[in-house]
């Protein structure tokens, strides 16, 4: 088991040690969970007590491919692929919708890969397709990942004509000398004039930037966070990066320029260095990696995250037991009240499967009950809403965490619901393992283990990253 102890004397190293991992989807399963009956989690009546749903569709080609990405994604060779790819994925929604029927939709992401690689005709026919599908009276937010070089007025546009509100887009770094090294070759005119015309056309933007790479100094990463500010996006996504999950070339071409990966102690520092410029900068924590400007709509002020502007995707993947996520596409997770199904990972099985059988693409394992899913990931919202859990299911061992985690100071208690403090925040992920039972850290611990001994170990629910985990590791999401 990761040995994770929390320092009650110390004031703010609050834990003997960080754990390397960033992020993962909660809760786990194993082979035993495995359910043939792929209709399980739409034929169960656990359905009705959804408070929440997100939908999330993987679009899994990019035009290059960034060495230290883990996410599933194909190298773009021809449009006709894209559009076979589509077709399979729009029959896949129609196919659910015999199951589901009209469900109530609050958030949607369409993540990679890059969807920006779809034409203005393939958004529009995705738009009609998602429109005729779902409830969308309650959307709330419609979100798309897109990647600078594909970005273009008449995609934009066509996002925006079917209901887009928020464009993601990554620029990781703005160091030359890392951009080289991840193989990015977007330039830094080509990142501000997106950015430009991203802000212009949508209420909510956001970046994402990468921080804590081997040999990287605080310098470079102030660079990085005044860089990515006078993008002027609404949000800027850090994520530290998932060295874990990371491929193996991203390795090689880091030791061959003679940088070594910090240390995971430095790294904590980085995070106390981030939170602070931030700060000093008139930013405020969305969630576990979302900064945005400070407003006025900054509610409670005991509360560590600012609600507006929000990234409501990001609070339903690290949700509580009844949010849902329903994944489109190669690779997708959903997560369905005690259920986790995932899509086949092989674009060719998925496809066959949709297409030529017209069979649900996935596998699902359940039910798993995990009342305690809202604690777990409560870290990476910052605010836990005490009446969104069944406290009477909650494991001993998560209680017994949440006691500690308080008397540490890590989390306060507000009454009707728990929030992280400014020291609780430096250490969320380790918060999300110390709050897990004995059984998911065991799970944790035996992927890291795993991976430092080979990268080559699979664990399917730890690796296949979509955003609709996010995004796992490390977090995209994560990281
Ligand atoms: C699916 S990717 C990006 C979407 C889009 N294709 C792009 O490149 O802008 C989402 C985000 O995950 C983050 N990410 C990718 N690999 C990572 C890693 N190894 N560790 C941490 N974050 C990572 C990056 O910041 C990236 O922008
Ligand atoms: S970061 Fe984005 S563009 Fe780069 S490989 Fe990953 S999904 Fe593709």
């Amino acid at each position: 088991m990761f040995p994770l102890q929390i320092l009650r004397e110390q004031p703010l190293i609050k834990f003997n040690q960080q754990l390397p991992m960033f992020n993962w989807h909660y809760p786990f399963n194993s082979e035993k969970d495995l359910n043939e009956d792929r209709l399980a989690p739409y034929l169960c009546p656990q359905k009705t007590t959804v408070r929440r749903r997100a939908v999330y569709i993987h679009i899994p080609f990019c035009e290059t491919i960034c060495n230290f990405c883990p996410f599933r994604h194909d190298l773009h060779r021809s449009d006709a692929t894209i559009q076979r790819y589509l077709s399979a994925l729009l029959d896949e929604i129609a196919l659910k919708r015999e199951f589901l029927g009209d469900v109530k939709v609050d958030a949607i992401f369409v993540g990679g890969g890059t969807p920006s690689l779809l034409s203005p005709q393939q958004i529009e026919s995705l738009g009609e397709t998602i429109l005729r599908s779902f409830d969308l009276h309650g959307l709330q937010e419609f979100t798309f990942e897109v990647e600078v070089k594909s970005v273009s007025r008449d995609k934009l546009q066509a996002m925006h004509d079917i209901g887009v509100n928020r464009i993601s887009f990554g620029a990781q770094t703005f160091s030359e000398k890392y951009r080289a090294l991840f193989s990015l070759d977007a330039t830094r005119s080509q990142i501000t004039a997106a950015a430009e015309v991203l802000n212009s056309m949508f209420p909510y933007t956001n970046v994402d930037l990468l921080y804590g790479m081997a040999g990287q100094k605080l310098d470079e990463l102030d660079d990085d966070v005044t860089a990515a500010m006078s993008l002027g996006t609404t949000t800027i996504d850090v994520y530290p990066i998932n060295n874990l999950t990371a491929p193996r070339s991203m390795h090689s071409a880091l030791t061959g320029a003679g940088l070594n990966a910090l240390p995971e102690a430095l790294r904590v520092q980085f995070r106390m260095h981030l939170e602070r410029r931030f700060r000093e900068l008139g930013y405020r924590p969305i969630n576990g990696y979302g900064f945005s400007i400070a407003g006025d709509k900054c509610h409670d002020s005991a509360d560590p995250v600012q609600h507006s502007p929000k990234f409501l995707y990001h609070d339903l993947v690290y949700g509580y037991e009844d949010d849902e996520i329903i994944g489109y596409g190669v690779s997708a997770i959903s997560q369905m009240p005690g259920f986790n199904l995932y899509n086949f990972v092989s674009r060719q099985a998925y496809m066959s499967e949709v297409l030529t059988k017209r069979a649900l693409p996935h596998q699902v394992f359940g039910p798993i009950a995990a009342p305690e899913r809202g604690i777990v990931s409560f870290p990476f919202r910052g605010v836990l809403d005490k009446s969104r859990v069944a406290w009477e299911r909650v494991p001993d061992e998560t209680w017994f965490a949440l006691e500690d985690a308080l008397e540490a100071g890590l989390i306060a208690d507000l009454e009707d619901r728990y929030v992280l403090t400014q020291v609780g925040w430096l250490f969320y992920v380790n918060l999300m393992y110390y709050f897990m039972p004995e059984v998911g850290k065991r799970r944790i611990s035996n992927k890291i283990e795993c991976e430092r001994v080979s990268h080559a170990c699979g664990d399917t629910d730890l690796t296949q990253l979509t955003r609709s985990s996010v995004t796992l590791l490390g977090g995209r999401r994560s990281f």
